[in-house]
């Protein structure tokens, strides 16, 4: 039996689904369902009917482009850093709205996955050659550090896809709170909030009939399997996601099927299942106008302007420095 304290692992990943996969009830953390096949999983998700949010933020971001143009305009022009830039399908719709009218700015995507920026770049190239693009590797913590010194002129750090919705409220907290600090008097946050709505709305998008968000959910498990040299069998583990309406949270689960036992060689591990054990995977918040002010309240941050698609399912909020 391994320990905490003769066990060392080699990566984060492999330190995290230990750690997962021993504790009681098990969890292994979403932000690790994006390698390639998961990064192209979760661009099939964002074409699915039943995945609301892209078209919703799509809508707020295209009827509102000339308000949020006259936002982000600084006096000596802005820098638009966009943390998990993804593929900008909506960032394009604003860039090329700035590009068009000559606004004075420079485009900084950060992504953890350089697959991602790499193709973000080149097809901005193609398409919108005059946007100036920086893109910088990294998580938001590491970029965030560095970009705190980067303080020439006015800075409006957009995060758009409701991303801040896989933390837990504390966690989210101490997320803009660590973006807050690197913002200066005039620097703007510009954060896309997916809204409570009717349950069924929610539970429907995190649970298509066409199965590709369990593929997506269950891409975890193949991670495992690739990277750490382990044997689950994805169609032993059932997909499933319930929605709480009082507190606004999805949760997503891999159920397993059986009493089986998985074998992980890199961690040296045998993982037992019961029947019906549940590994939790992934949380998405939702909210209201009520929580993002308290959110903003306790991380040094104020609403200072907010814009909704027509049915009211998703709200981005111009944030500033209180
Ligand atoms: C990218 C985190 C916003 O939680 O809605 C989509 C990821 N998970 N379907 C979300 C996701 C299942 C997505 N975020």
């Amino acid at each position: 039996m391994k320990t905490e304290t003769t066990t060392s692992f080699e990566t984060k990943f492999e330190e995290e689904v230990y750690e997962g996969l021993t504790a009681s009830p098990k969890f292994l953390s979403s932000k690790y369902f994006y390698d390639k096949i998961g990064d192209k999983l979760f661009q099939d998700i964002m074409a699915l009917p039943e995945y609301y949010l892209t078209n919703c933020e799509l809508e707020v971001i295209s009827n509102h482009t000339a308000a949020i143009a006259e936002i982000f305009k600084g006096r000596d022009g802005f820098d638009l850093i966009e943390l998990g830039a993804g593929d900008g399908k909506k960032t394009k719709v604003l860039l090329k709205y700035l590009d068009e009218h000559q606004y004075n700015f420079n485009f900084l995507p950060i992504d953890i996955s350089q697959n991602v920026l790499d193709q973000l770049k080149s097809s901005l190239r193609e398409e919108l050659p005059n946007v100036n693009v920086y893109p910088q590797q990294g998580t938001y913590f590491e970029v965030l550090e560095r970009l705190s010194e980067y303080n020439e002129r006015k800075k409006v750090i957009m995060v758009l896809g409701s991303n801040i919705g896989n933390l837990l409220h504390p966690q989210a907290i101490h997320f803009l709170k660590d973006i807050q600090r690197s913002m200066v008097e005039g620097d703007l946050l510009f954060m896309g909030f997916d809204q409570k709505k009717n349950p069924q709305t929610i539970l429907d998008a995190y649970n298509d009939k066409t199965g590709v968000t369990a593929a997506f959910n269950k891409n975890i498990l193949t991670r495992i399997n690739n990277e750490l040299d382990a044997d689950f069998n994805l169609d032993d583990f059932l997909h499933w996601e319930v929605y709480d309406p009082e507190t606004g949270t999805a949760k997503s689960f891999l159920v397993s099927k059986k009493t089986q036992k998985v074998s992980i060689k890199k961690l040296e591990l045998e993982v037992n299942f019961q029947e019906w054990e549940t590994i939790h995977t992934e949380i998405s918040q939702k909210y209201n106008d009520e929580i993002v002010n308290w959110l903003a309240e306790e991380s040094g941050l104020k609403i200072d302007g907010q814009f909704t698609d027509s049915k009211n399912y998703y709200k981005n909020y111009i944030f500033t420095k209180s």
